[in-house]
């Protein structure tokens, strides 16, 4: 039985105004007040983070934000620094997912320099990896995972990376409805686990949780967290609605 506590984080993307974000999250801390064993983030947009903190604050769903700046502040116009983050109550910050590696230019590189921005800053990065349909059809899926974890972890001490969470999600299944198989799933986690131990030791490694993202849904998420290396789920369009992704949660 492994000892990492689930994480369930919804990803609202570039969706709710300030007001619907407010009364989603309030929704939404209400259906889970009950759950107990597992964490639980959302990560709206920057423009409602401050006062959906308000709304998070003493209950069960822990704030999130979709993406940082490695800068602490300056003339970086259009940028958020951890320090801003961590001000409005984010704890969590997703970092390197595929829609800003696709359109936004995020390499390895920069994924890299915005984990050890939002660490400093006390904030715990969701660091997203996964490959594309033609990478996984072309049989490269395990070389280009390998790449996106040791670029992005490149020049870390492990001691560092203790509170570090993982998101895989396969490209191909982001907002398809095409899910990965759990067996998919469970393989690409294990090798994933795999990675972290030789660069990090085992301890660490066997600590730090991976969660699947993909087109989560109500009636999957149960199997695939049935897999031992599956840690939670970062979700999408599921998470937009507060009793579908309260059902997520209560999987
Ligand atoms: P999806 O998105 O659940 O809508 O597929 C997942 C994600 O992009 O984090």
């Amino acid at each position: 039985m492994s000892t990492r506590t689930p994480l369930i984080a919804g990803n609202w993307k570039m969706f709710k105004t300030c007001s619907e974000a407010v009364d989603t999250a309030a929704a939404l801390a209400k259906n889970v007040a009950d759950v107990s064993g597992r964490d639980v983030m959302i990560a709206p947009p920057y423009t409602a983070l401050h006062p959906v903190s308000e709304v998070l604050a003493g209950s069960r769903v822990s704030l999130g934000a979709q993406n940082l700046f490695w800068e602490k502040e300056g003339a970086y116009t259009g940028e958020i620094s951890a320090v801003m983050l961590a001000s409005v109550g984010c704890r969590y910050v997703i970092i390197g997912h595929s829609e800003r590696r696709q359109y936004f230019n995020e390499t390895d590189e920069t994924v890299n320099q915005r984990i050890q921005a939002a660490l400093k800053g006390a904030l715990i990065p969701v660091f997203c990896v996964g490959e594309s349909e033609q990478e996984r059809d072309s049989g490269q899926t395990f070389s280009v995972l390998d790449k996106q974890i040791k670029d992005g972890l490149k020049n870390f001490f492990a001691k560092d990376l203790a509170k570090l969470v993982i998101a895989y999600e396969p490209v191909w299944a982001i907002g398809t409805g095409k899910t990965a198989t759990s067996r998919q799933v469970q393989d690409v986690h294990e090798f994933l686990r795999s990675l972290l131990k030789k660069s990090l030791g085992q301890e660490l490694a066997e600590s730090i949780r991976i969660l699947y993202g993909g087109s989560v849904k109500p009636d999957n998420i149960a199997e695939l967290m049935g897999m031992p290396d599956v840690d939670g789920a970062l979700v999408g369009g599921a998470s937009l609605n507060p009793d579908t992704f309260s059902a997520i949660i209560h999987y």
